[in-house]
């Protein structure tokens, strides 16, 4: 949709994407205010996403996930917004749909789906209810791939530093605002 103001650049991709590092450096670098969805749902529930998944099952970690962000998406910032959604917050219960309405930039952070879960099982430390399973992981990705792909700006994370991934979106932001001429918040 046209803007005026970017408002947020939100960043969706599978487990493993590099969402929450890359969004944390590109928020850095642009003096941009930095969400984590997963992180402002653990706060609010006082639980991890594993203990949610556990304790309360996964449909209603979706309701709260979803409810989560359309808090978001009405609250307001001076600053401009850089969102990691977890990977399932974008395909799940018309949340790409209100994303959609939101004056923002949707970029899909992309990688072969062996690379992901080499990076899932790298990330020891952060335990993800839904990489138990290698071959539910990879049906997974399949099914999520072409919606992630819908009306987001790609960038290919494979054999790339966060650092050349966050050029990268720069660089694709730079040409978006020159394209739409819209001012950064
Ligand atoms: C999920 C991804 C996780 C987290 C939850 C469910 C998913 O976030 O929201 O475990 O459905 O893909 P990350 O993508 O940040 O790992």
């Amino acid at each position: 949709m046209p803007i005026e103001t970017l408002r947020h650049v939100f960043l969706v991709g599978f487990m493993g994407s590099g969402k929450t590092s890359v969004g944390q450096e590109l928020a850095r670098r642009k003096s941009w205010e930095f969400i984590d969805l997963d992180q402002v749902i653990e706060r609010s529930a006082g639980q991890s996403i594993p203990e949610i998944f556990h304790d309360q099952g996964e449909p209603e970690f979706r309701r709260i996930e979803t409810a989560a962000l359309k808090d978001l998406l009405a609250s307001s910032s001076d600053k401009t917004r850089v969102v990691a959604l977890g990977g399932g917050a974008f395909v799940h219960s018309g949340n790409a749909a209100a994303i959609a309405q939101a004056p923002g930039r949707v970029i899909f952070l992309d990688a072969p789906v062996a690379e992901l879960l080499r990076r899932c099982r790298q990330q020891r430390s952060l335990e993800r209810p839904l990489t138990q399973d290698e071959t539910g992981f990879c049906r997974l990705y399949e099914q999520r791939r072409p919606q992630y792909l819908a009306g987001t700006l790609r960038v290919d994370t494979n054999e790339h530093t966060i650092e050349q991934v966050v050029d990268e979106i720069e660089c694709h932001l730079a040409m978006n605002r020159r394209e739409h001429g819209w001012n950064e918040g």
